[in-house]
């Protein structure tokens, strides 16, 4: 198949390039805003594809291996598709302490997924987080943005259950 230039050329779309340049013009150059970036087209997307990834590179003038080594340090950008809402459960010590396993366990039976996976509805992805900063408040997690901290099974229970009543 004959591929045209345009098929060659990773790109971003009108709204991705103004809210990304919005983001350089405070910048004091444009890799400053890689994390951004990324948030941004993954706010459109849903996660980052090495297209995506690509497109981006690009725009900001540095090579795909560079940002994508950002994307990966930084966990909560997403190189692989998700779900609707990813729900992040912290995996580091005081969470772990403070019950991770058996929230893991009960959250994982809820939706019928291990961690990693994404649920057949395409609802939820379910992947462990490292230190979200929350420590004072273990164990934490979060759905989609929302931070739930303090949470237990009863906890778990109640979110599932305001999230079904969101959805219907
Ligand atoms: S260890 Fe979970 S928020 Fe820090």
């Amino acid at each position: 198949m004959h591929m045209n230039e345009t098929q060659l050329i990773p790109m971003l779309s009108d709204i991705e390039l103004d809210e990304i340049n919005a983001e350089i013009a405070h910048a004091p150059y444009p890799q400053a805003v890689a994390i951004d970036a990324l948030k941004i087209v993954q706010a459109h997307r849903g996660w980052i594809s090495d297209e995506s990834l690509n497109a981006i590179a690009r725009h900001l003038n540095m090579s795909p291996a560079e940002l994508d080594g950002i994307a990966t340090f930084y966990n909560l950008i997403f190189r692989r598709p998700v779900g609707e809402r990813v729900i992040l459960l912290c995996n580091s010590v005081t969470c772990w302490i403070k019950g991770y396993e058996q929230l893991q366990q009960q959250i994982s039976e809820r939706l019928g997924v291990s961690l990693g996976e994404t649920t057949k509805d395409n609802q939820y992805t379910f992947l462990p987080v490292t230190c979200l900063g929350a420590c004072d408040k273990a164990p934490v997690m979060m759905v989609g943005d929302d931070l739930y901290e303090n949470i237990t099974s009863e906890t778990v229970t109640q979110i599932f259950r305001t999230q079904q009543e969101i959805d219907a």
